[in-house]
């Protein structure tokens, strides 16, 4: 298997965004995912393909899942893992953020996880490593409102693979109804989906409260994508017909104002209930990137449901997609 992976041509240095991911990338990403939930599901669960190379985790924002995915992911490519968990680092002394990178840089690490409040840090350490032509990759797990493309990935990689199990690809979307549904405005996670789901040619439609989903999204479909962007202020006819229910979480400590009359009013107009779903395709499933505010964006009961929901599952595909993304910028920049 890995004799296959080895041979796939990929050229990013960085994954920063997915504005200008080509349906190649993406392709290779869904394969080598799948390949590895082979191995994930397999006795030995590890491959050596990372042996010898140093992942660097450093979230300087809070996070349980993306940052224990990859975690896993880069232990079970036998990589070495340095976590740095801001509150206890060398920042509370002043050091910066580019040092701290550095410092990284001297242990050798090889790649670069990072996670910040602010867009653009992940980029930022990506030219400085670039100006040291030191070989170092970078991968953003997640920066302020702007992207979070591994979470976008593991959704592309979930949903192809509710589709068709054994050959998740992108075709399998052309035509799917997607609704994200919530907080778009701060949502990275929505940032990014957009451009994956519209690149493989979804019908992506966005429900929110007009304060929390601006006309400007329009614009965000590229003029060569296959997929729509429609936009929608009201629940309901968001969610005729839909294959799937992506919902987001209300990020209240991204908030400079108050976005919405309150929390039970939320629930009432865009909360996903069993009810509320039954205009949807027969088949419909839902995903929540988590961490969830159960009973606000979404039920409990409906959240705990394998017949619909795909959260588990998201968390799954989650390591497998990490794994991937680890394993191809890793392959391609370095022995
Ligand atoms: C998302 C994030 O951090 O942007 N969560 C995640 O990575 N699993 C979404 C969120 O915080 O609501």
């Amino acid at each position: 298997m890995l004799t296959d992976m080895a041979t796939t041509i990929w050229t990013r240095r960085h994954i920063l965004s997915l504005i200008d991911f080509t349906p190649e990338e993406y392709e290779t990403v869904l394969q080598t995912a799948a390949s590895f939930l082979k191995v994930l599901s397999g006795r030995t669960k590890k491959v050596p393909a990372l042996q010898g190379r140093v992942v660097a985790n450093m979230f300087f924002e809070p996070s349980t899942r993306t940052r224990s995915s990859f975690e896993l992911a880069a232990k079970r490519l036998s990589a070495d893992i340095l976590n740095f968990s801001p509150g206890n680092s060398s920042l509370t002394k002043g050091e910066t953020i580019l040092d701290t990178a550095k410092t990284y840089l001297a242990m050798g690490a090889d790649i670069m996880v990072i996670r910040h409040k602010q867009a653009g840090v992940p980029q930022i350490i990506a030219q400085e490593m670039d100006r040291l032509n030191s070989g170092v990759t970078i991968l953003n797990a997640g920066d302020g409102l702007h992207q979070h493309p591994s979470q976008a990935l593991l959704d592309l990689f979930t949903i192809t693979s509710v589709l068709d199990p054994d050959n998740p690809r992108l075709e399998l979307l052309k035509g799917k109804k997607i609704v994200i549904v919530g907080d778009i405005l701060h949502s990275r996670v929505a940032r990014s989906n957009i451009y994956s789901l519209t690149t493989a040619g979804a019908e992506v439609h966005l429900a929110a409260p007009p304060t929390l989903l601006p006309q400007d999204f329009r614009h965000m479909v590229k003029d060569n994508s296959q997929g729509k962007l429609l936009l929608h202020w009201e629940l309901d006819s968001a969610l005729k017909d839909a294959d799937f229910v992506m919902t987001l979480r209300l990020q209240k400590e991204r908030m400079t104002a108050n976005f919405i009359p309150s929390l039970r009013e939320y629930h009432r107009l865009f909360g996903i209930t069993r009810d509320r779903l039954k205009v949807c395709h027969p088949d419909v499933k839902v995903l929540h990137p988590g961490p969830t505010n159960r009973g606000v964006e979404i039920t409990s009961d409906l959240m705990d449901d394998p017949e619909l929901s795909l959260v588990s599952k998201q968390v799954t595909s989650g390591v497998a997609t990490r794994m991937a993304l680890l394993y191809l910028i890793g392959i391609s920049n370095g022995s």
